[in-house]
């Protein structure tokens, strides 16, 4: 079975799923869009699809029977309608991240989903990570017990991007949902999506506004951090810069009650390297140190196979759309970014914690 793509949006990231498509095999490019015909017409000589299957209107390239699934590449405004529309006219959907730059947006997107019963992926690639992939194991297999604080972090200390990407009107906001969706996403994936309540916030901007480049341009955050309480009772600190006077803003981390990991190694801090952690080692296929070998230890994993995300996530794309499955990142899961954020920017806007609703879908 050979999958039949449409493309909307043929900007920057279009070039990354198509490669993508193509190393990982069994899909075909068939038809792209873009509102911008010749950026349409140059993607489309060099992907070898046809003129008659360019289109500048995403719902025009829909009534094609012979598309099976189709690329979301526009930017984060732009996500929610050929989503919606790709999923209502019976199609599967690989959409790229964030899933919307708003929470209504994203909650139209995962019920349409909902709705149709097609395939909603998000284009969170770190979540294929085979080190993540472990530590949620080592979660899920319940060695850390009750997790009862997390710190969510990444940074770049000079990284803004530029285009579409500092401008509210095509991202909705800057490094909180472009560059902070991947480590949000993948704490929360990591602790079983823990459902958020409430939000206390703050975004800042004051590097780039220091910078003639951007300054009086660019209308999005450089930086953000908030504390989000769950309905479990646990809280996640996360933060999040494209510019700030630091190299990092520390690992992502999770604390248990019977241990603690560290998401980046993994690392594992317990007070006993336990036999049910061996075995799981072992059936992981990996080796592990622990320093000191026994009493209150930390512990270190090697072995990791070298994977390429990428193509990680498309390979789990294809698998699930030729199955029938369930999308490999459940959006309902993704959704909950998008519930975050949007308390982040309330808590920001109000100066206050904010209460956070996750609907039922
Ligand atoms: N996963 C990653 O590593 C990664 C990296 C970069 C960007 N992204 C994501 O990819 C998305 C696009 O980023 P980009 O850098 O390719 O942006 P881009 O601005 O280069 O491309 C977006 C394209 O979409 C087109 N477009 C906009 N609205 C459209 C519509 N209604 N119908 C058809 N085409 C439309 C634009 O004309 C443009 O060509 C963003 O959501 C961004 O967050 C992901």
């Amino acid at each position: 079975m050979t999958i039949r793509v449409g493309i909307v949006g043929t900007g920057g990231i279009s070039r990354a799923h198509q490669r993508s498509y193509m190393q990982v095999g069994g899909f075909e490019i068939v038809a792209v869009c873009d509102i911008i015909k010749s950026k349409a017409n140059e993607a489309a000589d060099q992907w070898g699809v046809p003129r008659k299957h360019v289109f500048t209107s995403y719902n025009k390239m829909l009534e094609m029977d012979e598309i099976d699934t189709v690329s979301v590449c526009t930017y984060n405004q732009g996500h929610r309608r050929p989503t919606v529309a790709a999923l209502n006219a019976g199609k599967h959907v690989f959409c790229e991240k964030p899933m919307a730059a708003t929470l209504p947006d994203a909650t139209a997107m995962v019920r349409a989903a909902k709705a149709s019963g097609k395939i909603l992926q998000i284009g969170i690639h770190s979540t294929f990570n085979p080190r993540l992939q472990f530590a949620k194991k080592v979660i899920d297999e319940g060695m850390l017990g009750d997790i009862y604080y997390s710190e969510s972090a990444a940074c770049r200390r000079r990284g803004n991007p530029a285009r579409t990407f500092i401008y509210k009107k095509t991202a909705g906001a800057g490094a909180i949902v472009d560059i902070g969706v991947y480590n949000m996403h993948d704490s929360l994936y990591a602790m079983g999506y823990p459902k958020p309540v409430r939000v206390s916030a703050i975004t800042e901007d004051y590097i780039s506004q220091q910078d003639p480049q951007f300054r009086g341009i660019m209308d999005v955050e450089e930086f953000g951090v908030a504390w989000v309480r769950f309905e479990n009772g646990g809280v996640m600190v996360f933060k999040i810069s494209w510019a700030v006077h630091q190299d990092s803003l520390g690992p992502s981390f999770c604390l248990g009650k019977e241990a603690g990991i560290s998401l980046n190694g993994p690392v594992v801090y317990a007070d006993a390297y336990t036999n049910d952690l061996k075995k799981l080692v072992k059936s992981e296929g990996l080796t592990a140190e622990a320093n000191p070998p026994e009493g209150m230890t930390t512990i270190q994993f090697s072995g990791f196979k070298e994977v390429n995300v990428w193509q990680a996530q498309i390979t789990a794309f294809r698998e699930a759309v030729k199955a029938d499955a369930p999308s490999p990142i459940p959006p309902e899961g993704v959704f909950l970014t998008n519930v975050i954020m949007d308390g982040i920017f309330r808590s920001h806007e109000s100066g206050k914690e904010v209460s956070v609703r996750v609907p039922e879908f």
